[in-house]
């Protein structure tokens, strides 16, 4: 027997045909007379009606809420019915009965989204079972695909995607969100970002990305941190921060555009608002970090030029643009070691963060300290032990190249997308300081 999917049945390919699916029982509802089965496979969900008479009428009966089964029978043209379609169903046979109840039951009748009952606190704890939702499933679907989007600019743009080691022996981002471990007899930690080790790719291979992830032992309970991440993260030598920005918002502005051509019936079922996919066109607004203060200031915060922008800050200058744009030449003192100063302004940073909406930062990128001397005074203001980054000061001892990178957390690049609540819900198995199961 040929099993086809749901998605071809509601795309319209075989009405009046006979037809045999499988997949999972996503809500019952019992009449005397018919049996209302809704099926889910990975492609979509379908109605479809047991009559008294059918020989399936015993197995449908039985038949309980996550069950998994495959049935056969006539499609049919229905107008109420959601997606338009609807399967007769003359034969039903269940491949592995669920107990009832399924744990997560409440409100499940209505649109087979989640009930009052059924609390966020709730779904998150049992995510093994909650990941069968719609809206997870849909999600799911949309990281892919902006995955696949995001491979598909760096190789148009013929970046060379390169595999960085998640054991590290030095910091990249500040000890404060180092998550240390015990390596055989030695003391490492998991990577912050791949951004030292792209530095090193790029006297081969010149333009270098990857997405992996990054961990961050990160407290502070948001919508925008999770301590186990992916980042895309990208270097290139021979360029400078135009370059940077530049890149950077022909990437956003080419995974916009793919979703909206490719992911409309996801967004349309997660009522995100893919208007302001359609509307990212470059260049992206730009403004100093400098600007930034004076725009803040004049909203009536109390920002002193110096201070790092938090979320608050963030967000209300994002508030103002309405859509992404670029923070630039931050004070040295809150970025970084290996940010590359002014030579005429040694206390700006040429460090940029892109903004959008309700997130604030999207990204960091900048250009890379390329001289070494710079780079060595660098590492000691900040505190750090010059050994610990020998390798590192070797990239400018042997052919150092002006060269600039960034890293975008792509779950952060999720919740804008599609307008999620939390970043937790955006990735299938969050970590945070409270959540690690399952
Ligand atoms: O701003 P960050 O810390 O910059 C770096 O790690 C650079 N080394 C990247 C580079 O230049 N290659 O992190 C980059 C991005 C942030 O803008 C944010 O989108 C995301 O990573 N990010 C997080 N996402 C989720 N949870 C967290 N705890 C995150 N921390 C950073
Ligand atoms: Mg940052």
């Amino acid at each position: 027997m040929d099993f086809i999917s749901i998605r071809e049945i509601l795309d319209g390919k075989y009405e009046e045909k006979e037809v045999s699916i499988r997949g999972w029982i996503h809500r019952k509802r019992e009449g005397k007379q018919t049996v209302f089965l809704v099926m889910r496979d990975a492609s979509g969900v379908v109605q479809c009606t047991v009559k008294k008479e059918s020989q399936a009428w015993p197995e449908a009966e039985r038949v309980t809420i996550e069950s998994s089964v495959t049935l056969f029978g006539m499609v049919k043209r229905d107008e109420r019915a959601p997606g338009g379609y609807e399967i007769s169903v003359n034969m039903l046979t269940i491949v592995g009965l669920a107990d009832a109840p399924f744990p997560i039951t409440k409100g499940r009748d209505k649109e087979g989204k989640k009930g009052e009952e059924d609390s966020e606190d709730f779904l998150r704890n049992i995510r093994h079972l909650w990941l069968r939702s719609r809206e997870m499933t849909l999600v799911m679907k949309v990281r892919s695909e902006v995955l696949r989007f995001t491979h598909e600019f760096f190789q148009k743009e013929k970046f060379t995607e390169v595999s960085p080691p998640m054991f590290i022996t030095s910091a990249c981002e500040g000890g404060s969100t180092l998550f240390g471990l015990k390596y055989f007899d030695q003391s490492m930690y998991l990577t912050q970002s791949a951004q030292l080790y792209l530095e090193i790719l790029i006297y081969s291979l010149e333009k270098v990305y990857c997405i992996a992830p990054s961990f961050r032992a990160e407290k502070s309970r948001t919508i925008r941190h999770l301590s186990e991440y992916w980042h895309i993260e990208a270097e290139q030598a021979f360029a400078d921060m135009s370059d940077l920005m530049l890149l950077e918002e022909e990437l956003l502005t080419y995974i916009c555009k793919r979703a909206a051509e490719s992911c409309k019936r996801e967004f349309e079922e997660l009522g995100a608002d893919m208007k302001k996919l359609l509307q990212i066109k470059p260049p992206f607004p730009r403004i100093t970090y400098t600007e930034a203060i004076d725009r803040l200031n004049a909203k009536g915060f109390k920002t002193k030029w110096g201070a790092d922008l938090g979320y608050e800050e963030e967000k209300a200058l994002a508030e103002e643009f309405g859509k992404p744009f670029f923070v630039y030449d931050y004070p040295k003192q809150i970025k970084a070691f290996y940010c590359k100063t002014y030579r005429d302004k040694p206390e700006i940073a040429m460090s940029t963060d892109m903004m959008v909406p309700r997130i604030g930062e999207l990204s960091t990128g900048g250009a890379r300290e390329d001289d070494k001397d710079q780079l060595v005074q660098r590492i000691r203001e900040q505190g750090l032990k010059e050994e610990d980054y020998d390798w590192y000061i070797d990239l400018r001892r042997y052919g150092t190249v002006p060269h600039m990178g960034f890293g975008m957390g792509l779950e952060r690049l999720l919740v804008w997308m599609l307008d999620l609540e939390n970043i937790i819900d955006s990735i299938p198995f969050p970590r945070t300081t409270r959540r690690f199961y399952p």
